[in-house]
């Protein structure tokens, strides 16, 4: 395994890497992906093994202008209106955390969709990425960097640690600025569906397209694998090692002084906890109703995502702080939930996931 810092010379390596059917991950806006050229069916193969991912999880193909759309898509069955606001999201959302499910081309092979006759294609935010595409064939097969079932990277380190020798190339690039994953959004049919919560709000989306079917969290989560639209929503997943509890703001300040307030144990015997806030608020309230002016113990682990309460800064911070907070070796973790407007969706999301 190489590890470059992102060039013009290491780019055009990993471009020519991926062009003789090797792996390399590479940064994007949302998290690192791992890529193989969508075109050649062994290639792609290499990333569920290198990933210990089930072949039943599609991938998401990545280009690197809308006018390469069609070298992945199969546009000519779509009705006009579905169409429009295909190219209405395209223009004004990409590049960006968006991921569309579109019928796929004959060319992508099925390992890549996992024998689904449609594929999501994304168009990414960063430069490294459009340039390493753009240089191959013009389409990257690319999971999120990650062994299956755990934490996304959001740095070059974690890919490292996480995947190490299974890759043949790793392109640091920096921290991702978004930070969760993209959008999945499937517009095969007229009806158009968020499968995926991620770096694009609903919002955003429904002002450029009217009303879409939004995403039912629970609904999704509680029904395990069986019949669900988007194969790869499993139950657990981006899990961090440690036990994790979801609460609300009023619930989290409670603790650990009302335990049973979120019916929940709070064991502070010889084991470090982790408090996780979304905002400096939050964590000051429970500060002063917890501990008065005092420092909270040793063994209490306190983060914040943001402490303004942005929602960006917020989402950038998650999977890197709770690759952290697992590196302190904690026995729980307890998460504020994020509001539910804009990038909270896609936060919270993770947190229920990460929790489940
Ligand atoms: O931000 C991202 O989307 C990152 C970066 C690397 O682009 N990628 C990523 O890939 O998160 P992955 O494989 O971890 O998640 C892809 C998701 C899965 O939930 C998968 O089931 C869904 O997209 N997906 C892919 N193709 C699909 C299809 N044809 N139909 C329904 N869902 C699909
Ligand atoms: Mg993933």
């Amino acid at each position: 395994m190489e590890y470059l810092r992102v060039t013009d010379e290491s780019i055009k390596k990993g471009a020519e890497i991926l062009k003789s059917g090797g792996l390399v991950a590479f940064p994007t806006e949302t998290v690192y992906g791992l890529g193989a050229d969508a075109f050649n069916p062994k290639a792609i193969a290499r990333i569920f093994e290198a990933k210990n991912r089930p072949y039943f999880d599609p991938l998401i193909i990545h280009i690197a202008s809308i006018d390469t759309l069609e070298k992945t898509a199969n546009l000519s069955m779509q009705s006009k209106k579905t169409h429009d606001k295909l190219f209405k999201l395209a223009q004004n959302l990409w590049p960006g955390p968006l991921s569309i499910i579109l019928p796929k081309n004959d060319k992508i092979p099925g390992i890549a969709t996992s024998g689904l006759p449609t594929a999501a294609i994304r168009f990414p935010d960063n430069e490294a990425a459009q340039k390493l595409i753009a240089l191959s064939s013009g389409a990257v097969a690319a999971p999120s960097a990650n062994p299956f079932g755990a934490l996304s990277p959001t740095r070059a380190e974690h890919v490292k640690t996480g995947l190490g020798e299974k890759v043949d190339l790793i392109l640091d690039g920096g921290p991702c600025k978004i930070g969760v994953e993209s959008t999945v959004l499937d517009i095969t049919y007229d009806c158009i569906k968020i499968l995926r919560p991620g770096g694009t709000p609903m919002e955003a989306i429904e002002e450029l397209i009217g009303a879409v079917e939004g995403y039912d969290n629970n609904e999704q989560i509680d029904s395990g694998r069986q019949g669900l639209a988007s194969p790869g929503l499993l139950k657990s997943h981006y899990a961090p090692d440690t036990p994790l509890t979801v609460l609300s703001r009023e619930e989290i300040i409670k603790l650990p002084k009302e335990p049973n307030c979120a019916s929940t144990q709070v064991n502070t015997e010889n084991q470090k906890i982790a408090f996780l806030f979304f905002d400096g608020t939050a964590k000051d309230e429970w500060l002063s109703k917890q501990f008065g002016a005092q420092e909270p113990p040793d063994s209490f682990i306190v983060k914040v995502l943001s402490q303004s309460g942005d929602l960006l800064e917020a989402a950038s911070r998650l999977f890197e702080t709770l690759h952290e907070i697992d590196n302190f070796g904690v026995s729980q973790i307890f998460a504020q939930l994020a509001p539910r407007n804009g990038l909270g969706e896609a936060i919270n999301d993770r947190l229920k996931r990460a929790a489940s």
